[in-house]
């Protein structure tokens, strides 16, 4: 099978009510979609992408109003973030309903819910009686795809359709909340900031990551990874004339490495632009022959940085 790709809702919706899994576009990154009622397409999912199945999934809608039919009950804090962020960069986890399979959300209690704010998708859920339970559409561990290219390269012999929504221009992956005795708690820094959440809610506890209890597993392991190492840059002294290393920059040249090996994510410091640049350029140095090691810069620790740094650090190779 080679994934075709295209533009038709249509074709995506008739591959999904067979019970396929299809590439879809979100401003976020691209995910690997099947009906999230649907245990055979939902483990179509976890082997396409080489996922444990302990990894639970993120299902997608059109309409916060079809939450009731697979969650069952939503705090009052999330209706407020809902009316704020919601189409958005924002996932929410809610108690969930018997409708969603144990095996969306890996036993857990709770789903994870978003709706993406991409028109293609939106209108493609509009017109589906189901929702899409979606990873981002990478092989398990690898960089999060952010073009209908990234997903077609990657997954394309085992999926029958992409839809090509252009590139994502957020970029990095939605920032996902949970609730508890009515405080709110960040599970995964994403492309939504913190600083924003906390305009609507309050000061917010972050829980991304905890190597002890994640709440979010997936979120563990080392994910994010090019196949080169990748090293954070701490102020190493190079030889000018050195050509196997690549550099991902935030704002400028790193004077000491040829610039043909350099990419640069906003030279204005702009973090949205930064994160929409931060997948496709680790791919681009991942993929460029002569370069074998990749040196990254840190961010500054706020806003989208504090996102881009944690992809980063986990993509950072483990010595
Ligand atoms: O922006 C995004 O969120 C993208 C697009 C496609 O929507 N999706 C995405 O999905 O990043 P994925 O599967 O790559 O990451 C979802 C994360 C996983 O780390 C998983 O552990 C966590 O969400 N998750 C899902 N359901 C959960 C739950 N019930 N409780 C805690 N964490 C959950
Ligand atoms: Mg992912």
């Amino acid at each position: 099978m080679k994934a075709i790709i295209g533009k038709d809702i249509q074709q995506a919706k008739a591959f999904l009510e067979q019970g396929n899994v299809v590439g879809i576009p979100t401003e976020t990154v691209y995910g690997l979609a099947g009906n999230a009622f649907d245990i055979e397409a939902v483990t179509k999912i976890f082997e396409v992408k080489n996922r444990p199945t302990f990894d639970p999934l993120i299902v997608h809608t059109n309409n916060f109003e079809r939450l009731s039919s697979f969650v069952q009950y939503i705090p009052e804090k999330a209706f407020w973030l809902a009316e704020k962020f919601m189409p958005g960069p924002l996932t929410m986890l809610l108690p969930k309903q018997s409708s969603i399979p144990d095996l969306v959300t890996s036993g857990l209690d709770t789903v994870a819910v978003r709706i993406p704010n991409h028109p293609l998708t939106l209108d493609l859920l509009n017109n589906l009686s189901f929702p899409l339970a979606a990873p981002s559409a990478n092989p398990f561990g690898y960089i999060s795809p952010t073009s209908a290219q990234h997903v077609a390269k990657q997954l394309g012999d085992k999926i029958p359709y992409v839809l090509d929504g252009g590139d994502c221009t957020v970029g990095i992956e939605s920032t996902i909340v949970g609730f508890e005795n009515d405080e709110v708690i960040v599970y995964r820094k994403g492309g939504l900031a913190i600083e924003e959440i906390e305009k609507v809610v309050g000061k917010i506890k972050v829980n991304a990551h905890s190597s002890s209890n994640p709440k979010a597993p997936g979120m563990l392991k080392s994910h994010y990874s090019p196949r080169k190492d990748l090293v954070i840059f701490t102020g190493e002294k190079f030889d000018r004339n050195i050509t196997e290393i690549g550099y991902l920059a935030f704002q400028e040249f790193n004077t000491q490495i040829p610039e043909e090996n350099q990419l640069i994510l906003s030279p204005s410091g702009d973090y949205k632009e930064a994160a929409k640049h931060l997948f496709a350029f680790m791919r681009q140095l991942d993929g460029q022959e002569n370069i074998e090691k990749i040196y990254v810069e840190l961010l500054p620790e706020e806003n989208l940085g504090r996102a881009i740094n944690d992809r980063l650090r986990r993509a950072a190779t483990k010595i």
